[in-house]
């Protein structure tokens, strides 16, 4: 979930059945599509979150547990670049540390029950995937994070917030 194309297609052609996490629901129809082309027996859904606002968050959780669906391997790949200039998420939170810590964060947390109900049915262990970059080595050397600071645009380094 929360997927990039590479690796709902690799996924896909494996059997898995790939629930796309998707803010812009038509892009991710058309990929949908797309990838059903060449993979016709392929399972993809596309579901819409916005991490950017911890209601979008709790509502794509909510609609992926009414749906009674397994989750195995929960991706958490979506993330904002370093270049974003310092605004805030709907939530009122710097917005990289918003979207690439919180929303990620909550989602995992609110889809776990689901994860080891699917772990505990299938005996099969689940996985949970986070993407980073190597740049977080700069923030915990250097013990950046100033938390009680994060909406403080004069603190603001976007490097240390995307880690
Ligand atoms: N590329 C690199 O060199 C590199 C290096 C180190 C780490 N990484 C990590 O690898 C992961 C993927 O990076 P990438 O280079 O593939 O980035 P990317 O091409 O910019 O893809 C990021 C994805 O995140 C989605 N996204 C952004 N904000 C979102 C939001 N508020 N809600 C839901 N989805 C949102 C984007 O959706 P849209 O398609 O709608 O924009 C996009 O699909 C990230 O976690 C990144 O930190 C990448």
């Amino acid at each position: 979930m929360v997927l990039e194309k590479g690796t709902t297609c690799v996924l896909a052609l494996c059997g898995f059945h790939v629930v796309m996490a998707v803010r812009n629901v038509a892009a991710g129809g058309k990929l949908k599509e797309e990838l059903l082309q060449k993979m016709p027996n392929a399972r993809i859904d596309v579901m819409e979150i916005d991490l950017n606002s911890m209601d979008s968050v709790r509502k794509f959780a909510s609609a992926y547990i009414s749906r009674g669906l397994p989750l195995n391997i929960l991706i958490n790949n979506a993330g904002i670049i370093p270049a974003t200039k310092f605004t805030f998420s709907k939530d009122n939170i710097e917005q990289v540390f918003a979207v690439n810590h919180l929303g990620q964060f909550l989602l995992t947390n609110l889809l776990l029950d689901t994860m080891k109900k699917t772990a505990r049915e299938s005996k099969i262990e689940g996985r949970i995937i986070n993407l980073s970059s190597d740049l977080h080595r700069r923030g915990l050397e250097k013990e950046r994070i100033i938390f009680y600071e994060i909406n403080d645009k004069k603190r603001y380094d976007q490097f240390i917030y995307f880690i």
